[in-house]
Parts: structure tokens; sequence; C-alpha cells
């Protein structure tokens, strides 16, 4: 991961108009809302005919909503997806040889019953939902996106926690024919393959903790992690792996891609904090995808009141 060196983009959303017909149908949606069945309505969200993929069915959670949204170009040609390429517009280009219609996920380790479920299955049983998150990058930059998904404790609750459930496995499917860069090993590797990434159980069970498996009303672009990918947004970007197909219950603490490459710049936590520098610059401040001006990064990402409670006893500059 680098330190943004490019100069930011000009274009506002409000430039962009596919964006700005969603952003209106939203509002419509809200009132509609906000009108009738309270918090959550469910809907069939078409988005706008110029964004590519499958439309999902999907109800929009209205606790979740953010002023404006991040173009959809941008959210889908900016990337961080190094088993395509290091470059932010690489996976963009390169990502075709991923093939996510046949996939599945496994859930191993500290389960009442291994349970393996095909995605089209989840899409179809678990409630879908819109929720409109921040998402902050280690790097410095962020963005709003609106997600299309389900509660990853849904699917944990479906393969049953036992006693001994205390942290979880999250890893990227091992395919060099669909990710080219796993056919490099050992130092050749920009990063260890399989991406893997982990959880505190509470972490993983807390109801803001997504499985995505769409966004802008459409199924996941493949440069933003198709079929499948966690959403954890009160963590750095880079806990929110993408198309996963292990999940791993485990009794105790497992390896994470970026503390392996770099304990001493990249914690298990990597909860957002303003307060904690990166070794190698501040954290204090973030540049919206397509803004100019930088803005205050909030602790925990702005979800303080949601998930604070999870860390009250820890030393969160120890426990980074
Ligand atoms: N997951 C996998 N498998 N491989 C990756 O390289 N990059 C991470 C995360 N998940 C990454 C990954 C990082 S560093 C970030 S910031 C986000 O994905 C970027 O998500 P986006 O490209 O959808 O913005």
């Amino acid at each position: 991961m680098n330190i943004i060196t490019k100069a930011p983009w000009q274009l506002k959303e409000s430039d962009v108009t596919d964006e700005k017909i969603y952003n209106e149908r939203r509002t419509l949606m809200k009132i509609a809302a906000v009108a009738g069945a309270g918090a959550m309505m469910p809907t069939a969200l078409p988005a706008s005919s110029d964004i590519p993929g499958t439309t999902l069915n999907f109800s929009k959670n209205s606790a979740y909503h953010e002023a404006s949204l991040t173009d959809y170009d941008k959210i889908t040609t900016y990337n961080n997806f190094y088993e395509f390429s290091l470059a932010k517009d690489g996976p963009s280009k390169l990502a075709h040889t991923l093939e996510p219609e046949d996939w599945s996920i496994e859930i191993t380790g500290e389960v009442e019953k291994n349970i393996t479920i095909d995605v089209n299955e989840m899409i179809s049983k678990f409630p879908l939902e819109e929720r409109i998150y921040r998402f902050r990058c280690v790097e410095g930059w962020s963005m709003v996106v609106p997600w299309v998904g389900f509660e990853l404790s849904y699917l944990l609750k479906k393969a049953g926690l036992t006693s001994k459930s205390k942290f979880v496995q999250f890893q990227t499917k091992n395919d060099p024919r669909m990710f080219p860069e796993q056919n490099k090993k050992g130092f050749l590797a920009n990063i260890p393959f399989p991406y893997v990434e982990g959880l505190r159980i509470d972490e993983a069970m807390h109801p803001l903790t997504l499985l995505s498996v769409g966004l802008y009303g459409k199924t996941l672009p493949k440069q933003n992690g198709a079929p499948i990918r966690l959403v954890v947004p009160w963590k750095y970007g880079f806990k929110s792996i993408k198309s996963m197909t292990h999940i791993h219950v485990s009794e105790t603490l497992t390896d994470s891609t970026w503390n392996i490459v770099n304990p001493r710049e990249y914690g298990f936590y990597s909860n957002v904090n303003p307060e904690v520098s990166h070794p190698r610059w501040s954290q204090a401040k973030e540049r919206p995808l397509g803004a100019f001006f930088k803005k205050r990064t909030e602790i925990f990402n702005g979800y303080a009141d949601e998930v604070a409670g999870m860390y009250k006893n820890m030393d969160l500059r120890k426990n980074f």
C-alpha cells in the first residue's frame, strides 16, 4: 500500500449524470420510507441502466445514509486488489479473468457444523440491504459506497458457533488462473497469497459487519471483489477482504496478510484512528475520492457510537 502521490480528481459527484439520477431516486425512497414502514422498506431498487451487472433485490436501510456518494467510476477504477496489480487502475483492466459465477464459501473450525454455501443461495436466502457506508483506506483516501449485502452474522449463525469461537479468519480464493499475481511465489510475490484477514468474534458478529454482494444496486464488479467480499466500515479498508471462499472460526488469533507483511505498520485491529499515525504518515485527515480538499478523519470512521464499546478497556495505541 502506498501514499497517494497523484493530484486529486476535480470531478464532483454531482457532475456525473447517472449518480445524480441515483441520488434523486434514493431521496425519493427515503421520503417514502419515512412516510411508510419506518426504517426499512422492502423494494427492488433498479439502478441506472448505465451501471453494469445484474440488478439485485434489496431493502434500503435508511439508518445508514450519507449526503453524497462517491461516483461509480471512481469506486470501480481506483482499486487495491493485489491479486491483479499494484496499480490503482490495474484491477479494473485486468480482473476479467475472475469467474465469479460458480462460487461458494466454506465455513470450518469452531462451528457446530462445517458448511459450504453457494453465493446464489446466500443471495436468495438472506435479506439483502443497501447500506451506505464510509470507507477509509489506510493510505489516506476515502469513499462513500452504497453497498448491497447482508450481515456476516447471518452466515455464521447458520453454521452455529461453539463456545470456543473467539476469532474468524477469511481467505480469498486461491486460483492463479483467475488471479494472475498468485502465480508469483516467495520473493517474487508482492504480498503472500492467498490474501487472509481476521476479526475478533464480536467484531464479526457486529451488525455493522457486512458481506457485500453488490454496489450501486448491481452485483459487485470484479475489481471490487466479486462475487462476495467483507465490509467492515470502522476499520481500514485492507480488512475488507475481497472474493472470499473460506471462513475459519478459531479459538486463537489467526494471521492477516498485512500484519504478516509488516506488523509494525499494520496491526490486527486496524480500527480507523486519527490519533494513531501510520509510522510513515499521519492518519488525521483523508482525501475523499473526487474531492479537492482533505477532511478530518473520525475515530472509528464515525461509527464510534456503535462500535467503541467493543474496545473500551483496550489501549488503542498498543492494539492498533
Ligand atoms: N482483498 C484482496 N483479496 N486483495 C487485496 O489486495 N486490498 C485491500 C482490500 N481487500 C485487497 C483486498 C485494500 S488495501 C483495500 S483499501 C480495499 O480492498 C480496497 O477495496 P476497493 O478496491 O473496493 O476500494
